[in-house]
């Protein structure tokens, strides 16, 4: 019965591997994620040790400790747990006269990273020296050699697997051993086990470990490479000006189909050009945040001299436009850094269309269309008409604008299940009943409608 206890070590061992890997786990928080989520959505408003708009965020794992849960809830949707009358949540939001926004889109793991970082974030974080201070390198690109907590809990993965591929080797080995053993009517002894195993190692053991290996890295890779691909929800790329819908769509109440004119009569909304924004522009100079340096950039394409109230002749060289932006800005208490600002106005080109980074990408092989959800004015799953907001979030709260939903197949087909179209149907037999079908009931899952 050697064999079974020896059996019962190699268990032992997998047992306190799994176990040191889960600590592995647990740690493997990723600062440097943290550091780039905090930077891109909520430095607006927090400073880990200073007040701003909202309060210093330092220690607040700390305050939270007796209930996390709620500072994970807090930060994904604040204003759900308020509107719920969450009495703790109430309590929070009377800290400050402005509130905070939103982040359905946040996943734990993100807001575990987030808070990972305000926890390892020191007052004067030495300059020049990130590999010191454990990863809290500058955000961004970073693979996963040049994390360390990622590296190592791949690692531990790897040792881990090492070790169950020993332990089925030695199943095998010691089931081989037992079955020649028993051809020959005689006792499995360990050694002979041990034998077997030897002679598995040498020929398959190698082989079947660097498979593995290289099959574990493949599938991280893969993972990685398709949670980037399209469905990224939050996506928030730096536009060319900081156009703010919280301003235009939230406060001044612009309507959204007055700058997306196409939402309503065609398959795209469509971004509006320079002359749109010139309907106020020409008159609105400057703006309660960067003063004259964005609105400046709205004049360069446009063409429009801000000095004189006309368009420039379109033949003006450059330098002569610029000179009169230098001019026009140097007045502007907002404006700290004149020569910085002219290089950007330059940057967007004169008399050029501004060049928005486009954020919703649907791939090429998937069909939608606006109209046929704005002009027709289905229902969603709770009876409200169809909007804008349904499918892009909140986006007159939004300053800079960011993917709310996911765009995946799945969305599309939930809601086509769940919200009704405008069609009503009266039963024949029965004038009194009338059934609204959904769009999935009119055809609305069938392949060719969404797929080219
Ligand atoms: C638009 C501004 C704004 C943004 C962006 C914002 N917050 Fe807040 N946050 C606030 C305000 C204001 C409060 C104070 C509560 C109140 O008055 O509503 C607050 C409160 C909090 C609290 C509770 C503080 C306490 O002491 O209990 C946490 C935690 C928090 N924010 C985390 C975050 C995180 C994490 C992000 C980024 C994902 C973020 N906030 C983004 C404005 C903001
Ligand atoms: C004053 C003009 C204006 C108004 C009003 C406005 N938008 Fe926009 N919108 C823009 C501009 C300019 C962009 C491109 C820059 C950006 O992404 O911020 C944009 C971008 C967007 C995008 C992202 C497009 C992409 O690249 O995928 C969405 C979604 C959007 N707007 C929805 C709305 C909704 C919903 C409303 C109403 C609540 C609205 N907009 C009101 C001008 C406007
Ligand atoms: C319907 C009128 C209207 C349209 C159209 C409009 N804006 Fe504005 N915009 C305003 C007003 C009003 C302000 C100033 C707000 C204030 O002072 O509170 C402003 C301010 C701004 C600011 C300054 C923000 C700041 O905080 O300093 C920028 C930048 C801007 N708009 C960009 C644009 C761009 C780009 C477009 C076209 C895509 C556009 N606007 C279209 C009305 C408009
Ligand atoms: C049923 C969901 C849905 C509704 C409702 C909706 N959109 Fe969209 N929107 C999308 C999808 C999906 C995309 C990506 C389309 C693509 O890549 O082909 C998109 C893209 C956009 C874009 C960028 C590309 C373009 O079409 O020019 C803008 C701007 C936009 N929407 C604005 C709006 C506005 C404004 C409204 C309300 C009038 C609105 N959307 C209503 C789902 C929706
Ligand atoms: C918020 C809910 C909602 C979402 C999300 C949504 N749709 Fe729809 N869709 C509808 C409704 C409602 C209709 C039916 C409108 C009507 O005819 O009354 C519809 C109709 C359509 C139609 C026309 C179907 C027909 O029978 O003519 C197509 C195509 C379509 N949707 C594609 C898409 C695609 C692609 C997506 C995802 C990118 C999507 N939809 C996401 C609600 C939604
Ligand atoms: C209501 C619209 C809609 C319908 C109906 C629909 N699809 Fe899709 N499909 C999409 C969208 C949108 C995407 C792109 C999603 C993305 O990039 O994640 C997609 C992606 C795909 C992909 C690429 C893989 C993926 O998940 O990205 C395949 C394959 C696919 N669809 C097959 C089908 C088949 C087969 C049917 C019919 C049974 C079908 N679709 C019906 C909207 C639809």
């Amino acid at each position: 019965m050697g064999f079974i206890k020896l059996n019962i070590k190699v268990f032992v061992v997998i047992l306190l591997s799994v176990f040191m890997l889960n600590t592995l786990r647990l740690n493997a928080a990723d600062v440097a994620k943290g550091e780039a989520l905090f930077k891109q959505h909520c430095t607006a408003c927090h400073k880990v040790n200073q007040k701003i708009v909202g309060p210093a965020l330092k220690g607040i794992t700390q305050k939270y400790k007796d209930d996390p849960k709620f500072l994970y809830e807090w930060i994904r949707n604040n204003q759900a747990l308020v509107k719920k009358g969450d009495p703790k949540a109430v309590e929070v939001s009377q800290m400050e006269p402005s509130a905070m926004n939103s982040f359905t889109f946040l996943q734990d793991s993100d807001i575990e990273n987030i808070l990972a970082y305000i926890d390892s974030y020191k007052d004067t974080p030495p300059p020049a020296a990130p590999a010191a201070s454990g990863g809290a390198s500058e955000g961004g690109n970073q693979d996963v050699f040049s994390n360390p907590t990622i590296y190592y809990s791949v690692l531990g993965l790897a040792v881990l697997l090492v070790i169950v591929a020993l332990f089925l080797v030695f199943a095998a080995a010691g089931l081989s051993a037992s079955v020649r053993a028993k051809e020959q009517n005689e006792q499995v002894t360990s050694s002979a086990v041990w034998g077997e195993f030897g002679r598995f190692i040498k020929n398959k053991f190698i082989l079947t470990t660097i498979i593995t290996v290289a099959l574990l890295g493949g599938t991280l890779k893969l993972i990685q490479a398709a949670r980037g691909v399209s469905i990224h929800p939050g996506y928030m790329p730096e536009q060319p000006i900081k156009f703010s819908h919280k301003l235009h769509a939230g406060k001044h109440q612009v309507d959204c189909q007055y700058c997306h004119t196409g939402a309503s009569k065609s398959k795209n909304a469509w971004i509006p050009s320079t002359n749109v924004c010139m309907n106020c522009h020409k008159g609105v100079e400057s703006g309660p945040v960067y003063g004259k340096s964005e609105i400046a950039k709205i004049y360069m394409s446009a063409g429009f001299n801000p000095e004189s109230k006309q368009y420039f002749d379109s033949s003006t060289p450059v330098d002569k436009v610029v000179e009169v932006f230098s001019k026009w800005m140097s007045d502007d208490a907002k404006t700290k850094n004149l020569t910085g600002a002219l290089e950007e106005v330059k940057k967007i080109g004169f008399n050029k269309p501004i060049e928005w980074i486009r954020i919703h990408n649907l791939p090429d092989h998937a069909y939608f269309n606006h109209a046929q959800h704005i002009a027709v004015g289905g229902k969603d799953k709770n009876g409200n008409a169809i909007e804008c907001q349904t499918c892009h979030g909140p986006v007159q709260e939004m300053e800079v604008v960011y993917q709310y939903s996911p765009l995946s197949m799945g969305w599309c087909i939930n809601c086509h299940r769940q919200s009704k179209t405008t069609y009503t149907f009266v039963d024949p037999k029965d004038p009194k009943k009338s059934f609204t079908p959904s769009p999935a009931d009119m055809g609305g899952l069938d392949c060719s409608k969404c797929h080219y």
